[in-house]
């Protein structure tokens, strides 16, 4: 299991700089890239969705449960399992784009099915 803590408004930065850095912000299917103002006033709407992903006391990623779910982990710890790990704890819905085949396969790991770009799972085949 990973830590997951719910956002505070704290953490808008955060949240913001790992979802739209150069790296990271054409990965996801929108295609505006806000500014950090328009980011803020979105993100503290939406705060009851944001959970902070933990390793220990640092903040190492973010996970959306909104409509669909989003999941960014920062580069330096990306590919060590965690994302799939984080994966298997929550269900839900997303869409992932056909060549971001990390995102893919974390999603298959943590048991995710998929129909076209949407992968789903239910909360009742979270693992206990
Ligand atoms: C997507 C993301 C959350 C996945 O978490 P992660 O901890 O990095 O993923 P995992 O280490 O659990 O699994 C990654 C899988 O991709 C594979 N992989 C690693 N590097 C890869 C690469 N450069 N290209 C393709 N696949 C790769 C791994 O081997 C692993 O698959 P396997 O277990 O079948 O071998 C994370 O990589 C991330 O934050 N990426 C940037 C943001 C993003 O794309 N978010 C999703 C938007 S929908």
């Amino acid at each position: 299991m990973m830590p997951l803590v719910s956002a505070t408004k704290e953490d808008a930065r955060f949240v913001y700089d790992l979802r739209f850095n150069d790296q990271n912000r054409h990965l996801c299917w929108t295609m505006t890239f806000p500014s950090f103002q328009e980011h803020e006033q979105y993100f503290l709407k939406h705060l009851h969705e944001y959970k902070i992903i933990m390793k220990a006391d640092k903040k190492i990623g973010f996970l959306r449960l909104g409509k669909e779910i989003g999941i960014f982990l920062l580069k330096e710890y990306q590919g060590r399992g965690i994302g799939s790990i984080v994966l298997s704890q929550v269900s839900g819905r997303t869409s992932i784009k056909k060549e971001n085949t990390m995102s893919q396969r974390a999603f298959e790991n943590a048991g995710w099915k998929q129909t076209g770009y949407i992968y789903e799972k239910k909360e009742e085949e979270i693992e206990q």
